[in-house]
């Protein structure tokens, strides 16, 4: 998965194939995806981000939530969280009914330009541009990756604001950190 995660990120690297492939791969582990994963230990990296972050807003979309275990903290801080996944199975073993879940890719949003406040991505692919159309101009993108430099799925912080600094907006700048086993990263267009 490192070598998909780059090439998605900064080759756009990513077509009907490697999609069908993806998704298999995440069906098949969705029914033990959620057994040793929902802890408090796991969501402290996103926590920290949202809080030390000071990621605000009404709307949230989170991309590749997998079984949901982080929607359920969306939900207590935003007013709606979208959940989207490219695995339905992932969807079907949801561990909550919080948020409308949609199964969808993620390289194609379905949602119009500009109208969500807050991107979180964890342990989630980093399709860049769609990530910018879909991000409202003073939008946040949430980047966490649950064990650091060993999660399969992981671009470090400066990678993510490369790739991010790619899009047609430019530049995009942030904070960074660490937390429990994971690391993460803020970014707005700066
Ligand atoms: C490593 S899992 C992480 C799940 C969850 N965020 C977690 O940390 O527990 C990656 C998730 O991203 C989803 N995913 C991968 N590519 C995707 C895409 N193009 N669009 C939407 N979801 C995708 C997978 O199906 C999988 O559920």
């Amino acid at each position: 998965m490192r070598e998909v995660t780059r090439s998605v990120a900064f080759d756009a690297a990513w077509d009907a194939d490697r999609s069908q492939s993806v998704r298999g791969l995440f069906d098949g582990l969705a029914p033990g995806w959620t057994e040793g994963r929902d802890t408090p230990e796991r969501a402290l990296p996103l926590v920290d981000a949202l809080e030390r972050g000071s990621v605000k807003g009404r709307t949230a979309l989170e991309a590749g939530t997998g079984t949901c275990l982080f929607t359920r903290e969306l939900c207590t801080r935003f007013n709606l969280v979208v959940a989207i996944d490219l695995s339905r199975e992932m969807l079907t073993n949801a561990v909550t009914s919080e948020a409308p879940l949609v199964n969808a890719d993620a390289s194609r949003l379905p949602f119009p330009d500009g109208v969500v406040d807050v991107v979180i991505l964890v342990n989630m692919l980093l399709f860049p541009t769609e990530v910018e159309r879909c991000l409202s101009p003073d939008g946040a993108i949430v980047w966490v990756s649950s064990r650091a430099e060993d999660t399969p799925i992981h671009l470090s912080a400066e990678d993510v604001e490369t790739a991010m600094s790619s899009t047609p907006t430019g530049s995009w700048t942030g904070i960074s950190s660490r937390a429990g086993a994971g690391s993460w990263c803020v970014l707005r267009r700066a």
